[in-house]
């Protein structure tokens, strides 16, 4: 089979010369021709999409027909009730059931590009070590007003005159089952295993659990353990490289000091210094994506963009860009900050590291979002979700030509309601054009879990990918994460190629099924 490299022009010239053989096969002669140009034609697709450049080697050649044979059979088995249509939080235990599950939490994924901060790691460890610090607050009463809901958390040094503030450790005090009740207080932090309404009320909890979690993520001591959480979960999920989406805000204490994100990146220095000597695996990586919601005002954005400008010449090695979070429909375009981008660009300019952009866009169903227009043309360096980028044809020649990373949460697309069936996921069409497809996991303690290996499953079982595909996923994360050098790269790529070539002998241990 001819290859070409996604790269290049060679693809559009052999797709176009093997499309007009196609075409002629109108006057072809007979079966037999008319079948080898049938094949000349799907041979051309599969030398454009993702995966087509790798050359198996025979350990993985055997390994792939392994890993097909077990997908296909599981395929047929759970026919009548595939995983790819049903919404995630009702298909999560099917999925665990399933050996494609088990082989691809062993899988050695590369890197987590695109996740929010604060819903990174299970919020387990919130309600586990977290509401059992002293000093923990739970708000029972209701005062929007001033911001506060019933369940919200917060520490103090004492009794708040604000009565509806009561100590955790009373409430535990007077339920009948501390266990039950402990369940309550995470269930209310996810989105699992209720009835969440329609897309605008999905996204007023989503923004509620946000909210709720604060009090408890940006108190000192936990701040620092939830990060660690989020590294051992990712070392666990086979994950070496996390890049966090992390939104401006402050940090505090019981002795009423606040802490910036000045102080937050210079513990994050510290946390995978440590990691590295732990773990033993100086390859561990973790860098820093400042933010705001799409619903700040200029001003706002200008003053993080500059902060995030001094962070990013402070500490390149971490802090790598910026970005504006939140519902795209619901949140000011682009376009509105253009102003503030161009002069944050211009500044840029004068500085060793100039703030590099990582926007979400095309995250939304409305045809009118014009979002990748903009993130592309302020040279985003990758684009998150994309999910209407298929319907763009210029724009994906541009990624394909600029190498632009795509941001790929499938799970979270189909819990907000954007995507039904993972079968009919755009980013298929992104894959198959050889796009920088790569996957991540979006918002997953929300969604209750942690990890790659579920938005892998996913993918890989609705898109039929063999071990070329899964290959190419992980070689994607890596290529596209923002190594400050590059010897960390290097580092990168060699301490996963060891991992992958594990994974592959992995896997050849395995008995096909029989049927
Ligand atoms: C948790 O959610 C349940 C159901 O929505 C609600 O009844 C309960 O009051 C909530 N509790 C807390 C502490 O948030
Ligand atoms: C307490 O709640 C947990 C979790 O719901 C349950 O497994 C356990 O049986 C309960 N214990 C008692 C004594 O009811
Ligand atoms: C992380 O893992 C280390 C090593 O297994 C363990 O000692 C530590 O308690 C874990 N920390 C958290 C927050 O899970
Ligand atoms: C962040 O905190 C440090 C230490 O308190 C302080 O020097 C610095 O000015 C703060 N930066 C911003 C932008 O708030
Ligand atoms: C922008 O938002 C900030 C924070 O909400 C607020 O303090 C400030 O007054 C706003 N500025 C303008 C010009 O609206
Ligand atoms: C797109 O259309 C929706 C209504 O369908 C509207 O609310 C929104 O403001 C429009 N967005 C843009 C960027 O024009
Ligand atoms: C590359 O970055 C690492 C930190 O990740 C640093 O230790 C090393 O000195 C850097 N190498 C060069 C050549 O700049
Ligand atoms: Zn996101």
């Amino acid at each position: 089979m001819q290859k070409c490299s996604n790269t290049s022009k060679e693809c559009e010239q052999l797709f176009n010369s093997i499309f007009k053989i196609a075409i002629n096969v109108v006057s072809a002669q007979d079966v037999k021709q008319y079948l080898s140009e049938r094949k000349k034609l799907s041979d051309a697709e599969n030398a454009i999409k993702d995966g087509a450049v790798i050359h198996l080697t025979p350990a993985e050649q055997s390994a792939n027909a392994i890993f097909t044979a077990i997908l296909q059979y599981e395929e047929l088995l759970l026919s009548n009730n595939d995983p790819s249509g049903i919404n995630f939080f009702n298909a999560k235990e099917v999925i665990e059931s399933t050996q494609i599950y088990s082989i691809l939490k062993k899988l050695p994924k590369g890197s987590i590009l695109h996740v929010h901060q604060d819903s990174s790691a299970t919020y387990d460890y919130l309600i586990d070590v977290g509401t059992y610090l002293p000093n923990c607050y739970i708000y029972m009463g209701s005062d929007p007003e001033n911001g506060l809901a019933y369940g919200d958390y917060h520490f103090f040094a004492s009794q708040p005159s604000d009565t509806n503030w009561v100590q955790i450790s009373q409430v535990r005090q007077s339920v009948s089952n501390v266990t039950a009740f402990d369940d309550m207080l995470l269930t209310n932090m996810t989105l699992l295993g209720r009835d969440n309404g329609d897309y605008v009320n999905l996204w007023r909890k989503f923004d509620a659990i946000f909210a709720r979690v604060s009090g408890l993520m940006t108190y000192v001591p936990i701040t620092i353990g939830y990060m660690q959480h989020l590294i051992n979960q990712s070392i666990e999920d086979n994950i070496q490289h996390i890049e966090v989406r992390k939104c401006f805000s402050d940090y505090y204490d019981l002795q009423g000091n606040t802490y910036n994100d000045t102080w937050f990146t210079q513990q994050m220095i510290q946390l995978i210094q440590q990691n590295r000597i732990t773990f033993d695996m100086p390859e561990l990586s973790l860098k820093i994506i400042g933010c705001d919601g799409r619903h700040s005002n200029q001003s706002v954005v200008y003053d993080h963009m500059e902060y995030a400008l001094e962070l990013r010449n402070q500490y390149p090695g971490i802090y790598i860009g910026y970005d504006l979070v939140g519902p795209e429909d619901e949140g000011y375009p682009l376009i509105y900050f253009i102003d503030q981008f161009m002069d944050i660009m211009q500044k840029g300019d004068d500085k060793d590291y100039p703030l590099d952009f990582y926007f979400h866009a095309g995250e939304t169903l409305l045809y009118n979002n014009t979002n990748l227009y903009d993130a592309i043309l302020l040279n985003s360096k990758r684009i998150g979700h994309g999910i209407q980028l298929s319907k763009h044809p210029i724009l994906m020649q541009m990624v394909k030509d600029n190498d632009i990373g795509i941001e790929v949460c499938p799970i979270s697309n189909q819990v907000l309601e954007y995507v039904d069936n993972f079968r009919a996921h755009p980013a298929f069409d992104l894959f198959n054009q050889g796009l920088p497809v790569t996957i991540s996991p979006d918002d997953p303690a929300i969604f209750g879990y942690y990890g790659l290996t579920y938005d892998f499953y996913e993918v890989v079982t609705a898109w039929g990918l063999d071990i070329s595909g899964v290959k190419q996923l992980a070689l994607n994360s890596l290529a596209q994460s923002a190594y400050y050098n590059d010897t960390e790269r290097d580092l990168a790529l060699t301490s996963w190629i060891t991992k992958w070539n594990t994974f592959i002998d992995y896997v050849n241990t395995l008995t096909p099924p029989s049927n």
